[in-house]
């Protein structure tokens, strides 16, 4: 059996780059009609859904906003608007504004709590909406899947951005609790927790002599790929994973293996 989304609708948010972008691009392979969200990056979501449409795939280039309620609404509805229903969410918009505690704005704080966790909270909300006014579409053994993009650092305290860490760590929870709450109306939700992957959010920590330092953290000694992320969450989105509930997997080279122990501590 392979992994695959024929006769579903994914709405990928934050879709225009990095992770968003390779998820919307393999679930578009995967036989998904794909809802491609963006916020800042119009021009490189068009390209996105030319490349999809190119590959034989269907999507459609949505903007808005997650931290905006309304925006949100109108996503989802642009999305029926588009394919008729929506079958996948994937929470992945995230960004980071980093700080020093004592430098930290009020504003910067707000801003990525508002972003990676209540933007979260809002899409999965009109998602699980979306899924109870449909039902059981045929097209799945779940009548809805959600993925939240988490991170390692909703496990690994991460000084210098405690507002970002403090985000994943409201997902983890975020996401656990929801799978439960839904788990009995066959809405699974899951997340994946990202090490250190080559997207636009690190790119300074990606390259050159950081990279050096930061392959210290890795015991797989690469830094990841968006396909790497991207596959996983497609196995997640499937039905190979339909026993998955409220399950986080980690995609991080080992990241969270406590890589300083390595030499005995
Ligand atoms: P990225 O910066 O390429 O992507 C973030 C996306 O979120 C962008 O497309 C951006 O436009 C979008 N976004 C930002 N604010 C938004 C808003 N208000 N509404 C809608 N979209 C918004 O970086 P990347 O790495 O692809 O990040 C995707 C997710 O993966 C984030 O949640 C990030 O925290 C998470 N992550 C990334 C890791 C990495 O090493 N690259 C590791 C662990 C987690
Ligand atoms: C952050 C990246 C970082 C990675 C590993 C992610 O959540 O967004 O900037 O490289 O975690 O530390």
């Amino acid at each position: 059996m392979e992994c695959r989304l024929d006769g579903q609708v994914a709405l990928v948010t934050g879709a225009s780059s990095g992770l968003g972008e390779a998820i919307a691009r393999l679930f578009a392979g995967a036989g998904a009609a794909v809802v491609v969200n963006y916020h800042s990056g119009a021009g490189r979501a068009a390209d996105l859904v030319r490349r999809i449409e190119e590959d034989g795939g269907r999507a459609v280039a949505i903007g808005g906003d997650v931290a905006d309620e309304a925006a949100v609404e109108r996503l989802f509805d642009g999305a029926v608007a588009a394919f008729g229903a929506v079958d996948i969410l994937v929470a992945n918009s995230g960004l980071q504004k980093d700080a020093p505690i004592g430098s930290m704005a009020l504003s910067d704080w707000q801003k990525v709590i508002d972003v990676n966790l209540t933007g979260q909270f809002l899409c999965a909300r009109a998602a699980i909406r979306r899924f109870r006014a449909q039902g059981d579409r045929g097209v799945s053994r779940a009548i809805g899947k959600i993925l939240c993009m988490s991170s390692v650092h909703e496990t690994i305290p991460w000084a210098g951005h405690v507002n970002y860490a403090a985000s994943k760590g409201g997902v983890a929870l975020l996401m656990r609790s929801l799978a439960q709450e839904v788990a009995g109306e066959r809405i699974r939700v899951n997340g994946l927790a990202p090490g250190a992957i080559r997207t636009p959010i690190n790119e300074k920590a990606t390259t050159g002599a950081a990279e050096e330092k930061l392959l210290g953290l890795i015991p797989y000694g690469r830094v990841g790929e968006p396909l790497d992320v991207a596959r996983a969450a497609l196995f997640l989105a499937s039905d190979m994973a339909d026993y998955l509930v409220g399950a986080t997997l980690t995609v991080d080279g080992g990241m969270t293996l406590y890589p300083a122990f390595r030499d005995n501590g």
